[in-house]
């Protein structure tokens, strides 16, 4: 009999529930899995190209070559061929394949569904891997598409999203510590609602996302790591604007911490107070907020049963966040 050379995989979305802007210096972050997913349904071929076609954007034909798998026309592609390329770097063989590609993220919604493409594209890959690596783990995994996302698009952007979707479970916030990558667990209460609503589309391409990268880039070569930061550290800091860019780092990897502990205690209030102080510093001191965002967090925290409301991923546009009782 042929082998079966079909494959189905379904990815989800991310959203974060607090600790932005934290992973690229190695602080803590607390996303948790959303219900909404990318699927790429498709079959092996014995050729030397991916043909993926993509519900909302069509057709891209992607060469199974290391150099040259970013050469694809269709810009959505980029993403799957990075990861593609990080593969074939590796050392592991890929088929050729023939594939459909549809999602219900929304596209810069701050979802994520960038990472949810690419590790979509390396779980079709490992699906039938003539050999798996037995060392690929979720976190060797989330580098290399972290790494194909800069590649693809040159945002130098942490590895949150990627290891949150391959790491996250259901019912469950996933507590990462992004310098030790320890993940423990957090479960999320019955009565509680974590909704995601988007303002607007964006992009973190030409956005002020490098900006705040290098940022803490230059902090960091003041006063030394920034998760180990206290604020008297940040109070050395002579630039106002690099001042509160580290403000807003300390505090939220405490926020984190705290938000996390509450979660655990059942205490939703306490965990809202901290959702909505961590949107107020990433309003004023990190500045990744916009008018739109900010008055849909005032509004949400007007309506009755909600708890805390917030800007969630990257910023500049995309997803609030609106805890609520159930
Ligand atoms: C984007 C990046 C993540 C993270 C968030 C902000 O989603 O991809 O690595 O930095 O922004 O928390």
């Amino acid at each position: 009999m042929a082998p079966d050379l079909s494959v189905h995989v379904r990815v989800p979305g991310r959203i974060n529930l607090i600790g932005d802007h934290t992973d690229y210096t190695g602080g803590l972050v607390l996303p948790t899995v959303v219900d909404l997913h990318t699927e790429i349904t498709g079959e092996f071929t014995d050729g030397d190209v991916w043909r993926l076609d993509s519900e909302s954007h069509g057709l891209a034909v992607i060469e199974l070559d290391p150099d040259r798998a970013l050469n694809v026309e269709a810009h959505w592609a980029r993403y799957p061929a990075g990861v593609l390329s990080e593969l074939l770097r590796r050392g592991i063989p890929i088929r050729g394949f023939t594939g459909k590609v549809s999602t219900n993220i929304p596209i810069g919604g701050g979802l994520s569904s960038s990472a949810a493409l690419e590790v979509a594209t390396a779980r079709v890959v490992l699906a039938h891997a003539v050999s798996t690596p037995t060392d690929l783990t979720n976190l060797e995994l989330a580098r290399m598409c972290q790494h194909a996302e800069h590649i693809a698009t040159g945002v130098p952007c942490g590895i949150m999203d990627q290891l949150s979707i391959l790491a996250g479970r259901r019912g469950a916030a996933t507590l990462i510590d992004c310098s030790s990558f320890q993940i423990d667990y957090v479960d999320l209460p019955d009565d509680i609602a974590f909704e995601h609503r988007f303002i607007a589309a964006r992009q973190l391409v030409g956005s002020e996302y490098s900006v705040r990268v290098a940022q803490c880039e230059e902090i960091e070569a003041m006063i030394g790591p920034l998760r180990l930061a206290s604020l008297s550290d940040v109070d050395r800091i002579r630039s106002e604007v690099l001042r509160r860019r580290a403000r807003h780092v300390v505090t939220e990897n405490d926020r984190v911490r705290a938000f996390a502990d509450a979660v655990s205690a059942a205490l939703p209030a306490e965990a809202g107070r901290l959702m909505t102080e961590s949107h107020r510093s990433l309003a004023e001191d990190y500045e990744t907020s916009n008018t739109a965002m900010d008055s849909a967090v005032e509004s949400a925290l007007s309506e009755p049963g909600v708890l805390g409301a917030r800007m969630t991923g990257g910023g500049f546009g995309g997803c609030i966040v609106v805890m609520k009782r159930r």
